[in-house]
């Protein structure tokens, strides 16, 4: 099967020692075909466009994440604007609301880098790929306000009503590791209530481990866990939920060409 990882750092640190082996043989020979990397700040979308521009089925988003925008101002936006354009930036993120963390910017702060990136988006053309920790409501309040904008919830963990809204409106829901977790009590009613045609996978590597790798440097191999139990929750085989979600990931991202 090949699989399609919409979302993992590989410009993360995690990876100094041994990111050429794994990216240029590992992944690849593990059936990993196509892979997107998103930027959680200027420095790593530029990164992650390097790394899109040496490896062919890599891709990259570049946006700016609630809690590294700290600071971030028109410079900062213009230059994710001007990543935008290259033909390999396939999405502007990662980018949204995180109001887990004390020591992050006021949301104040992150509701208006994330409206300005929405904007972004919505001008290059471009899919959001967004992330919401602890902040259902104003996110997908703020999503409402640009209603032509879509693209992908990562790690989603809001309720199976959110979910339905953002399907409605043209959204993606991206799942990971923790749909292995014991713990996981709302993603299996969630992935219940959504079309299979909405769901994509994705590691956010190095982190969110699946089981039985949990607490470990995650990479794009562990897929197949997700796949798994997504397949398990939807009734329909391993091999049809891999095909599904590479369509889907391909759906998402446009700028992506087979
Ligand atoms: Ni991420």
């Amino acid at each position: 099967m090949t699989l399609f990882d919409t979302h993992a750092h590989y410009t993360d640190n995690a990876f100094h020692k041994d990111r050429e082996e794994l990216l240029g043989k590992l992944l690849p020979a593990a059936g990993v075909g196509t892979v997107v990397v998103p930027g959680v700040d200027v420095e790593s979308s530029r990164s992650a466009l390097a790394l899109a521009e040496e490896y062919g089925y890599i891709y990259a988003a570049a946006g700016l994440h609630p809690e590294d925008c700290a600071g971030a101002g028109e410079a900062e936006l213009e230059e994710i604007r001007r990543l935008c354009q290259h033909p390999k930036v396939v999405a502007v993120g990662e980018i949204g609301l995180d109001y887990y963390w004390a020591e992050n910017p006021s949301k104040e702060f992150q509701r208006e880098i994330f409206r300005r990136q929405l904007a972004l988006a919505r001008e290059a053309k471009l899919p959001a790929i967004v992330h919401d920790r602890e902040a259902h409501g104003d996110s997908l309040s703020i999503v409402r306000e640009f209603p032509e904008v879509t693209g992908v919830f990562h790690c989603f963990s809001g309720s199976p009503e959110i979910a339905a809204e953002l399907v409605r409106r043209g959204w993606y829901l991206g799942f990971d590791g923790p749909v292995t977790y014991k713990n996981a009590k709302r993603a299996p009613e969630v992935v219940a209530a959504i079309p299979l045609d909405r769901i994509v996978i994705e590691t956010d590597a190095p982190y969110l481990s699946p089981v039985p790798h949990r607490g470990k440097r995650n990479d794009s191999r562990n897929l197949p866990y997700i796949v798994e139990k997504l397949a398990e929750w939807k009734g329909v085989t391993p091999e049809n939920m891999a095909e599904v979600t590479f369509e889907n990931g391909m759906r998402l991202f446009p700028k992506i060409r087979p």
